[in-house]
């Protein structure tokens, strides 16, 4: 039996906790075996480099050491945690995946969007999602959204708007060019999201 692997993506405050979770609960009550994850981060050592990455304290990151935190987090969490899980036939979802390198790292910082799906392809061994849902809200909308949230912000969510606009047209250009990516307007409401999503991936299983 072979598992599903869905991910999700989007800026900050684009809603995807809310869909990961709605999703979850759907696909349980159709008796499917759930594993809901996040990167960076899911296993002990992805937690640990997750602190070293939304730290405010390392203000003085270099972008390429950035680059390679995400990938090391993301090679541990698919070794230790995704890849066995699909073996065993479980639906895994995943809260971002290697789009947001493409998108953070790539299109944002500025490193190039080849040379980050090379390494998005190393660092997980060639596995891809089976899907990819991209929540896209424009970067006032998820302003608003976050200020409704309330807390503070992380190291990287405090790069500011117009990086948040850059790693928007990162998902943009990341969709355009892969049919794997849907995009989804998450301006709509949960439930109007949650459909579409619902509706795609029973086209899958
Ligand atoms: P998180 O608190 O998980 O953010 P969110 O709730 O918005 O998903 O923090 C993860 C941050 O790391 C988020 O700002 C996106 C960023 N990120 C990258 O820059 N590159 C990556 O490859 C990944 C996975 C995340």
């Amino acid at each position: 039996m072979k598992g599903i692997f869905i991910t999700f993506e989007g800026i900050d405050g684009c809603g995807k906790s809310t869909q990961t979770a709605l999703c979850r609960e759907w696909l349980e009550s159709l008796g499917k075996t759930v594993l809901l994850v996040r990167e960076p981060g899911g296993t002990r050592i992805g937690e640990k480099i997750r602190e070293l990455l939304l730290d405010k304290a390392n203000g003085a990151m270099a972008p390429m050491a950035e680059l390679f935190l995400f990938e090391a987090a993301r090679a541990q969490i698919v070794e230790e945690t995704i890849k066995p899980a699909l073996a065993e036939g479980k639906a895994v979802i995943c809260d971002r995946f290697f789009d947001s390198s493409f998108a953070y790292q790539g299109c944002a910082r500025g490193l190039g969007a080849e040379m980050v799906s090379r390494i998005n392809k190393d660092a997980t061994g060639g596995l891809a999602p089976d899907i990819t849902f991209f929540l896209d809200i424009t970067v006032d909308q998820a302003i608003m959204r976050r200020e409704g949230r309330g807390g503070e912000k992380d190291r990287i969510e405090s790069a500011g708007d117009a990086f948040q606009e850059k790693v928007r047209q990162g998902f943009i250009r990341a969709a355009s060019e892969d049919s794997r990516i849907v995009t989804i307007d998450a301006s709509d409401s949960p439930e109007v999201i949650f459909k579409q999503i619902q509706e795609k991936i029973e086209a899958l299983i």
